[in-house]
């Protein structure tokens, strides 16, 4: 039933570029533009939202964050990204043209269930991008966007987490179309590269024995810093979540440019940092800035592990370790830079022996609030 691997979560892993090619698959008409038909709220509706206030926990909630760049990039409307459990404690700003989303693997998130029927309340309307048919979350929402990755086992999200981004740009995608704000040719050009997304993710997967070994030898690691910039943010966030879920190891996500505002005080001579570097090629570069904070740490004596694109040099004389994705576009990046980064936790945890599938303490899904 593991499919010849050691643990769920790394068969779920290895399922990353077939979720992601389901998730896409049959959300584009015969002239190349999005139609989710299936979302069963009028378009005209859609088209007038003002704002977008994104729902979900844990995992769920970093693809949501990720979603936020997206989808303000590309509609101009702005986004709030808030963990469901914060939600109805601030008395949030919420009207008919509000679309709150969502965002869940099981569809059973206590938490985010109460955060949707709260906006309801408050006359939102609300859609569900959730991988699991005919759960509670989709059944009480307006509309829903299934994520079809199939069945996620192991308790630390992986491929659920790809798809949920994938599904975000989906709707981003959509919603700039039906407001006019992106053309069809830069559509076409978005879709085209979201499809070469599941070969380049294989080929992250198919070169994945530097990023064991790697984890093999840091199996007595005490802490790990991970810092990203922009959509690498929330990426460094989900790569600590992994960490401390699977390897218990105390794990700390960034945005790079905080490093000087306080968490630079924490780099001592060892400490290993990850940074996921944005694209040399990024419309407004953010590169050099995260190259300097790469060297900020390691002249402090962090051990640097970066995750760069591929042909990406400037980061190399930098780092101790540096894993290459394949380039995409910006936005498009934590499809990829992600990987690493959960074959990274799964190969630690499976050294010390943890069950990887069954972490301490976590339940698949938190059905409790
Ligand atoms: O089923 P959901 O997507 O609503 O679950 C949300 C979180 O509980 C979940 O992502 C959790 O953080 C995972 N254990 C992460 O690996």
């Amino acid at each position: 039933e593991k499919g010849g691997y050691d643990s769920f979560m790394e068969k779920e892993i290895n399922e990353q570029p077939k979720a992601v090619e389901e998730t896409l698959l049959g959300r584009t008409d015969a002239e190349g533009r999005l139609a989710l038909d299936e979302l069963r709220i009028d378009p005209e509706e859609l088209k007038n939202t003002s704002k977008i206030i994104v729902l979900a926990c844990g995992t769920a909630a970093y693809a949501g964050q990720v979603a936020k760049y997206a989808i303000e990039h590309w509609t101009r409307i702005p986004v709030e990204v808030e963990l469901a459990h914060e939600f109805r404690y601030r008395d949030p700003i919420i009207d008919e043209t509000t679309l709150v989303v969502s965002i869940s693997q099981s569809g059973e998130t206590m938490d985010t269930l109460m955060a949707v029927r709260y906006a309801k309340e408050q006359g939102a309307r609300t859609l569900a991008i959730c991988n699991t048919n005919g759960s509670t979350i989709p059944r009480e929402s307006d509309a829903v966007l299934y994520l079809h990755a199939g069945p996620e086992i192991a308790v630390a999200s992986t491929k659920a987490f790809l798809a949920m981004v994938t599904a975000s740009y989906l709707l981003g995608l959509y919603l700039g179309q039906l407001r006019g704000q992106l053309f069809t040719g830069q559509i076409k050009d978005i879709l085209a590269d979201l499809h070469s997304i599941p070969s380049k993710i294989q080929s992250i997967l198919d070169n994945a024995d530097q990023i064991k070994d790697l984890a093999r030898r840091m199996a007595d690691t005490p802490s790990v810093l991970f810092l990203g910039r922009h959509v690498g943010f929330p990426v460094a966030m989900e790569g600590a979540l992994k960490l401390k879920e699977l390897a218990y190891i105390h794990a700390e996500g960034f945005a790079a440019g905080e490093l000087k505002h306080g968490p630079i005080a924490l780099i001592e001579e060892g400490q290993p940092v990850f940074v996921v570097v944005p694209s040399p090629h990024g419309r407004h570069s953010l590169h050099s800035k995260v190259v300097s904070n790469i060297q900020e740490v390691r002249a402090r004596g962090a051990k640097t592990i970066t995750v760069a694109e591929d042909g990406d040099d400037a980061v190399r004389e930098f780092s101790e370790t540096v894993f290459h994705v394949p380039e995409t576009q910006p936005l498009l990046m934590p499809l990829l830079t992600t990987v690493p980064l959960q074959i990274f936790a799964c190969a630690l945890a499976a050294e010390k022996g943890y069950d990887v599938d069954q972490p301490r303490n976590l339940a698949k899904s938190v059905t409790v609030e």
